[in-house]
């Protein structure tokens, strides 16, 4: 049997850089080798969007072009939307009693999320057991592999320990655990700022729908080495955001080490870099966006390719809920 995976994104805007080199790239390879099923979060991004569905809704085909444009193949992957398999829902209420409050609370990601958030003492309950749902998620398809970044680890860990959980208390073997497939080197890619994780919050993320332009302006705001004043002074390589581009995207590994020794020694200006940081992602991201405009001029077709995905998925969950229930003695022939 085909192995599977499971993977996907909260649909709150288009996806980036960061996503192309976390997450993205390998899961073009993956559907090779294995079943996909990518899943856009509509549901888990509502646990902090309530009072601003149309943020979540109008994202939805944003993703999915990006997931088209960048390869996702509808052939070996299918990408579904999560409110439309209510038997996620379903699931996260059974798994629900089969952790504490206490359990739950422990999640790294949630707590570190709570206090970005903001939160205080008013914690969405929905966003607090959103780990449970992403479980469902999971467990709903039996996936093998979860390609994910490593915020998301806390998640797989939680998510298996509820497929233990569930397997001791009904007695059957319906879950097998599931394996986190995280990057090596780049899990995170740095927003322009260099500050912080590249995110659509901080204002500091390239697109892949960026035009040409837009993309240009990027770069040339990209955080370099501000003590980097004079050409011939020597730069730092460490931190400098255009060479963390160029480490994480260009393919010249030879030419990239001479910048280098070059900004060290002094003598390289940040503009010849950045010019070639540009080249650099602007041939990575110029076919992904003209395969993303043309899609683009069809969203019907693109949300065609949705609703067979889901079809599809739902299919797949619903084979697992057959068990579930079994397994729990609920199966009602009502
Ligand atoms: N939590 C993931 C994120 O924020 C999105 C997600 C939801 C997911 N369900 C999933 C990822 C299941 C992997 C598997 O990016």
């Amino acid at each position: 049997m085909q192995k599977i995976i499971l993977t996907g994104d909260r649909p709150t805007g288009p996806l980036h850089l960061g996503h192309y080199l976390g997450s993205l790239q390998n899961r073009v390879e993956l559907q090779k080798t294995y079943k996909s099923f990518i899943i856009m979060a509509d549901m888990q991004a509502l646990t902090d969007h309530s009072g601003n569905p149309e943020k979540v809704s109008s994202n939805i085909l944003e993703v999915a072009l990006d997931y088209l444009a960048v390869g996702i193949d509808p052939k070996l992957s299918s990408i579904f939307i999560q409110s439309q398999i209510p038997e996620i829902s379903e699931l996260t209420m059974y798994f629900l009693n089969l952790l504490t409050l206490n359990q739950i609370e422990r999640n790294p990601t949630v707590k570190e999320e709570i206090k970005q958030k903001d939160f205080g003492n008013k914690i969405p309950v929905g966003f607090l057991i959103y780990p449970v749902s992403q479980a469902a998620d999971i467990l709903a398809f039996n996936a093998d592999l979860v390609p994910v970044g490593a915020d998301q680890i806390p998640m797989i860990e939680d998510t298996n320990m509820i497929a233990r959980k569930f397997n001791q208390t009904y007695g059957q073997e319906v879950f097998k655990e599931c394996e986190a497939l995280v990057p090596k080197n780049f899990s995170r890619l740095v927003g322009l700022d260099g500050k912080a994780k590249m995110s659509k919050s901080l204002g500091n993320a390239i697109y892949l729908k960026d035009t040409s332009d837009e993309l240009w302006n990027k770069v040339r705001q990209m955080y370099t080495d501000p003590e980097h004043i004079k050409l011939e002074n020597p730069g730092k390589v460490e931190g400098n955001v255009c060479f963390t581009y160029l480490d994480a995207f260009g393919e010249d590994l030879v030419k990239i080490q001479e910048l280098k020794d070059h900004y060290s020694r002094g003598g390289l200006g940040d503009m010849t870099v950045k010019k070639y940081v540009m080249e650099v992602l602007d041939a990575k991201l110029s076919p992904i966006r003209a395969r993303r405009e043309e899609l683009a001029k069809d969203p019907a077709a693109v949300m065609s390719i949705v609703a067979q995905g889901t079809q599809e998925a739902r299919n797949k969950v619903s084979e697992t809920m057959s068990k579930v229930k079994a397994a729990m003695g609920i199966d009602y022939q009502v």
